[in-house]
């Protein structure tokens, strides 16, 4: 029997790497090296204090309920880590209930859209951005309003551009600086915009702060948090991946507006049984020593982000060293006259290199691709200098 599939799975854009896996696996048969640049995943694993908190966590005798459900028997200490660690971190003080634990912030921005999208209700996601926006609203049964982000405004949110109609339908905008794809990063206006905008149209405005960590050059990201009024319009989603190289781990916060974290909570008290305690452990303590784990990571990534950019430079691109996230975005060369799939393929197949194709992260994301800075430095260096031969 083949299962009957529902509408709005049916609906769902094909998944960003599955395409690109399945090219990777035939130029592999045909015998290419394949060197990948590819995928937002850290190379290194989470600092030693953190994974000794974890085997500590998973091995304590004393702690009758360390294996079973995460979510009925919730770590204190984890809660009131995201709330000191928003404190010395923004200045922003989370009561409890504006603060929900989540299993990184996938999920939650997974499962967002369900608790406050009706079918045919209207959510509105930059382009290019992280996939599972619309996968969120689609899965909710809503429809997505796609928002470009343009070279020309700094890969910003232009709100003006977007119309009466959509403003009076839509119930949630996302945003995400410092942002993936484009590395672009929000100044503090911004943010206060996103928020004034949010009040105004009765918006809910969901700001993913996944990269807020990852930052250089002494730029240090701001939360939207921090924007007067905030808490009454907005949430953001805070993850521990990619801050502390604790992908695998899963998991992150909802913090900010308390109805919204109410509604997350919901969902997740009903479709997950939550990370567990162990997990929960490693989390509170890796954020009560952030600024001391942090800058080592950043310094890996600010190293290769260097080796990357100069690279690419010296090979002819004009690019900015960006100030914060694990990617670099380049513009594709001008023979592909922006066509980014073209120049994916074409590059995997002469040279083995494998990078993200722009267009991968819809429309606008279209004459760009992307280099993830989570490779060792010589696949990085050994990357860079197959693309600039070719
Ligand atoms: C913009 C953005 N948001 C959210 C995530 C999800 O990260 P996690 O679920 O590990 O917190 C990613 C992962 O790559 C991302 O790039």
């Amino acid at each position: 029997m083949e299962v009957r599939l529902s509408e709005r799975l049916k609906k769902l854009p094909p998944y960003l790497f599955a395409d690109l896996r399945r090219k990777m696996r035939e130029a592999q048969a045909r015998g290419v090296k394949v060197v990948r640049v590819d995928i937002g995943d850290p190379d290194f694993p989470a600092p030693p204090a953190i994974e000794a908190e974890l085997v500590r966590a998973a091995q304590d005798a004393a702690d009758a309920d360390r294996c079973r459900y995460g979510c009925d028997r919730p770590v204190a200490a984890l809660r009131r880590s995201f709330q000191d660690f928003y404190m010395r971190r923004w200045g922003v003080k989370l009561a409890d209930d504006q603060v929900v634990a989540t299993s990184g912030s996938k999920d939650a921005i997974a499962q967002l859209p369900m608790a406050i999208l009706n079918p045919g209700d209207l959510g509105i996601a930059p382009v290019p951005g992280y996939p599972t926006y619309n996968i969120g609203h689609v899965l909710a049964g809503a429809v997505t309003h796609q928002v470009p982000l343009l070279k020309e405004n700094g890969f910003l949110v232009d709100f003006d551009a977007i119309g009466p109609e959509v403003r009076g339908l839509a119930k949630i905008l996302w945003i995400n600086y410092p942002n993936n794809p484009t590395t672009a990063v929000a100044p503090m206006e911004f943010f206060e915009r996103a928020v004034e905008f949010g009040r105004k149209h009765d918006i809910l405005i969901a700001h993913d702060s996944a990269y807020s960590e990852n930052t250089y050059d002494g730029y240090k990201s701001p939360s939207i948090l921090q924007v007067h009024g905030a808490q009454e319009v907005a949430v953001e989603f805070f993850s521990l991946s990619k801050a502390f190289c604790m992908t695998g781990w899963r998991v992150g916060c909802l913090a900010g507006n308390a109805s919204a974290v109410a509604a997350l909570g919901k969902v997740k008290d009903n479709v997950d049984n939550g990370t567990p305690r162990p997990v929960q452990f490693m989390a509170a303590k890796a954020l009560d020593l952030a600024e001391t784990l942090i800058p080592p990571i950043n310094a890996v990534y600010e190293r290769r982000r260097d080796l990357v950019v100069d690279a690419l430079n010296e090979a002819g691109w004009h690019l900015e060293k960006p100030k914060a996230t694990i990617y670099v975005w380049v513009p594709v060369p001008e023979r592909y006259n922006g066509d980014s799939g073209a120049f994916v393929t074409d590059l995997l197949e002469k040279t083995g290199v494998m990078v993200t194709p722009g267009r991968g992260y819809g429309q606008w994301g279209e004459g760009y691709f992307r280099i993830a800075l989570t490779y060792p430095d010589a696949v990085l260096a050994d990357a860079m200098r197959r693309i600039a031969e070719f």
